[in-house]
């Protein structure tokens, strides 16, 4: 079985910090005190494809103590956290994932965690599914269904559903509310405006802020940047987000004139291109671009490498391009989701409730395998996602008012009015 991490030196350290996550992740530590007790996940086979962060490990931690046999390889080449993975291999747990793997590197992890033949995947970007139909179809035999943690991923199983080619039934995860509503929205405006001052001393009031996508992290991204003193500016597909963004009190324009005025470009649409060679082309000297959406396809890097002179690091993972005009542009983390790839991507205040919802749809689905039997993206029972927020509001010592009776008699008649 075994693990393939970096190096078990830094182990110690990576136990810390998943000691730290725990204490900020009071759902997911009661769902594993009762799962400890009750088992479960008694002998379920869950193969999970997530970053490897120390919330990942509090969620792999919480299966394998509700029975599981659980593996874990990374969904981002960039993402993994090895000092977490250390602590994880010498916990015992198979993991196999080191921060920066090659891609080779990358589907041989998969592989090894496929060879385990699960019962449910876990996937963050639908990369264990892909494999699974593409490349090893033998496995599906012993598939119960998959969860699938963004949208991206929900995106793309929709489209395989559309088309008859999906072969086994996943839980839409990432849909759930308590899961898009806080990791999407506050996870990534948070982590992703940290990462970028981190990575680059970037002052944020003042500044102009290109967000690309006003959906459900571009939302986010721009109520944080607002909230520190940026000038927002918003490009959106969708008239009626666009619409939102101006009543939010954001700048909505098209793609074209943004590009001439933004100091930071965030794309956060999940869609290909969205910053190519025309954009590249009018941005100011020293404009900094980064992409928070799932894969590195959102900024069309090809574009600006045949716009470029010369291209040198000047920070970890922060690359000036020089152009042949002498303008130079700024990219972070090679395109790839900033928040994860420079530092150590959400709260983990927020993956509390989105990998509660995961523990809580492997026992779902451990216990309702029979009533999936559509090949469909399901999604997440209501009674999970009330109990997660539910469990939030008791951790946070938060009252929750009680509709009367009276009150609920009321909500379901028609003949009072005036
Ligand atoms: N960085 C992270 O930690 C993190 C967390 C959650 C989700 N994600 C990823 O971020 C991406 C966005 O997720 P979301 O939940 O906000 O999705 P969403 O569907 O809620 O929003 C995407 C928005 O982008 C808009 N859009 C699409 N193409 C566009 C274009 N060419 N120009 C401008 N706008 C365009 C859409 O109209 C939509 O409003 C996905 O790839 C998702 O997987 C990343």
């Amino acid at each position: 079985m075994g693990y393939r991490v970096k190096n078990m030196g830094l182990a110690g350290q990576g136990a810390a910090n998943i000691e730290w996550a725990e204490a900020h992740m009071p759902v997911l530590m009661l769902i594993r005190k009762r799962f400890a007790k009750e088992k479960p996940l008694k002998g379920v086979r869950i193969a999970a494809c997530l970053h490897v962060t120390k919330e990942t490990a509090v969620l792999m931690r919480t299966l394998r103590a509700g029975g599981a046999e659980a593996r874990l390889c990374a969904s981002n080449p960039l993402s993994t956290q090895d000092d977490v993975a250390a602590a994880l291999a010498k916990e015992g747990v198979p993991i196999f994932a080191s921060k920066g793997e090659s891609n080779a590197e990358y589907y041989k992890d998969l592989n090894s965690v496929l060879d385990m033949k699960p019962n449910i995947t876990v996937d963050d970007g639908a990369d264990l599914i892909n494999a699974i139909h593409s490349k090893r179809p033998e496995l599906i035999a012993n598939l119960w269904a998959g969860q699938e943690e963004t949208t991206t991923g929900v995106i793309r199983l929709r489209a395989m559903a559309k088309a008859g080619a999906l072969k086994y039934p996943v839980i839409a995860v990432n849909d759930t509310p308590t899961k898009c509503l806080m990791d999407n929205h506050y996870g990534t405006g948070e982590s992703t405006l940290h990462v970028i001052m981190n990575a680059t001393t970037f002052m944020i009031p003042g500044s102009t802020i290109v967000v690309v996508g006003y959906g459900n992290c571009g939302k986010g991204v721009s109520k944080f940047a607002r909230g520190m003193g940026a000038k927002v500016v918003v490009v959106e597909v969708n008239p009626v987000e666009a619409l939102r963004a101006h009543m939010d009190g954001c700048i909505v324009m098209d793609m074209r004139n943004a590009a001439k005025v933004g100091d930071l470009f965030i794309t956060v649409t999940g869609n290909k291109h969205v910053i190519r060679r025309e954009h590249f082309g009018l941005m100011k000297d020293r404009a900094i671009v980064c992409n928070s959406g799932h894969f590195d396809i959102e900024l069309n890097l090809k574009d600006l490498d045949a716009l470029k002179k010369s291209k040198r690091d000047i920070m970890p993972l922060v690359e000036e391009y020089t152009l042949k005009d002498g303008r130079r542009i700024i990219v972070l983390a090679q395109g790839r989701l900033v928040n994860l790839a420079c530092a150590k991507g959400h709260p983990s205040d927020v993956m509390d409730m989105s990998f509660s919802n995961q523990a809580l749809c492997s026992e779902y689905i451990a216990k309702n395998k029979a009533a999936l039997n559509e090949n469909t993206v399901y999604d997440v029972p209501k009674e999970i996602d009330k109990t997660v927020a539910e469990l939030k509001l008791k951790a946070h010592g938060l009252g929750l008012e009680r509709l009367t009776l009276e009150q609920t008699e009321y909500l379901n008649s028609f003949t009072e009015g005036t």
